[in-house]
């Protein structure tokens, strides 16, 4: 019954809002955070993503990236992620947004990318939501394709898979780092605009295999909720959205999405 009422929402929908976490890319082989066997319980976060961690120990973070980056080369999306890819090539109900008014001919003055059907607030940095073929995604936590200056702010990507220890930006020779969104970090102010704007923007929120621990990610689907806005959670157990969430569909979302989409 919850299966049905969360595929009408989603399919009503206008202005879509997907929030993800670790738990989406399970399925394609990569682990989560806090789950048993999960990433944070053989590696201390502080050692590995915090500012302090990479000071302490470069060499040890990038071997932990370099584990990661390998690990998600081989990883493929799964039914999940292309369920969510579908969705926006199928342009959900684009023909049917009303016309916008407003100075800027944007009405609300939203960016392009808040007014798609569907917007992706990943805090995962795998990249597997583009690799099905999702375009309007926004990488919360950054990406770990990309390699920043520590110097300069050079971020680039043309990096072998294994980034060779230590790196050194060849524009003026300062340690690089990944360019992900430690502990103790702000997120990007565009990125964080651009989240904020979408999650004004949406008529239903969606919430997949996320813990919804981390701010301000876990922040999203509360706003939503207090807009009115419906929020459907996926998961395989209950989390802290689940008290506002309209429903919450227990399971894997390799299976739960291609039914719900
Ligand atoms: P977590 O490891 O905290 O949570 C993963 C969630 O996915 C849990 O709630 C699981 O129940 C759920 N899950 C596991 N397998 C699933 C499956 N097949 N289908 C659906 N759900 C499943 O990961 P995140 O919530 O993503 O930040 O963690 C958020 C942030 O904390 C990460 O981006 C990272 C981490 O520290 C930084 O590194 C800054």
């Amino acid at each position: 019954m919850s299966l049905k009422k969360a595929k009408a929402l989603i399919a009503h929908s206008e202005r879509l809002c997907v929030l993800t976490g670790a738990g989406i890319s399970a399925e394609s082989g990569l682990k989560t955070f806090r789950d048993a066997g999960g990433l944070w319980e053989d590696h201390p976060v502080e050692k590995v993503a915090t500012p302090e961690g990479f000071q302490e120990d470069p060499e040890l973070v990038w071997r932990f990236y370099n584990a990661r980056r390998k690990a998600a080369d081989i990883a493929t999306p799964n039914a999940a992620h292309l369920a969510l890819a579908r969705l926006e090539s199928g342009g959900v109900r684009k023909h049917k947004m009303k016309p916008k008014s407003g100075a800027n001919g944007n009405g609300n003055g939203l960016h392009p990318e808040a007014e798609a059907p569907i917007t992706i607030l990943t805090q995962n940095i795998d990249g597997l939501h583009q690799q099905a073929g999702s375009q309007n995604v926004i990488e919360l936590h950054g990406s770990i394709w990309k390699v920043r200056c520590t110097g300069c702010g050079l971020i680039t990507t043309d990096y072998p898979i294994e980034v060779p220890i230590l790196p050194r930006c060849e524009e003026c020779e300062a340690l690089l780092r990944p360019h992900v969104v430690w502990f103790g970090e702000a997120l990007e102010e565009e990125v964080l605009a651009a989240a904020e704007e979408a999650v004004m923007a949406c008529d239903a929120f969606l919430v997949v295999g996320t813990s919804a621990l981390v701010q301000p990610a876990a922040s999203y689907p509360f706003i939503a909720a207090r807009r009115k806005v419906p929020v459907i959670e996926v998961n395989m157990e209950h989390t802290t959205v689940s008290p506002i969430a309209q429903f919450t569909l227990l399971g894997k979302a390799g299976e739960i999405l291609p039914k719900i989409i």
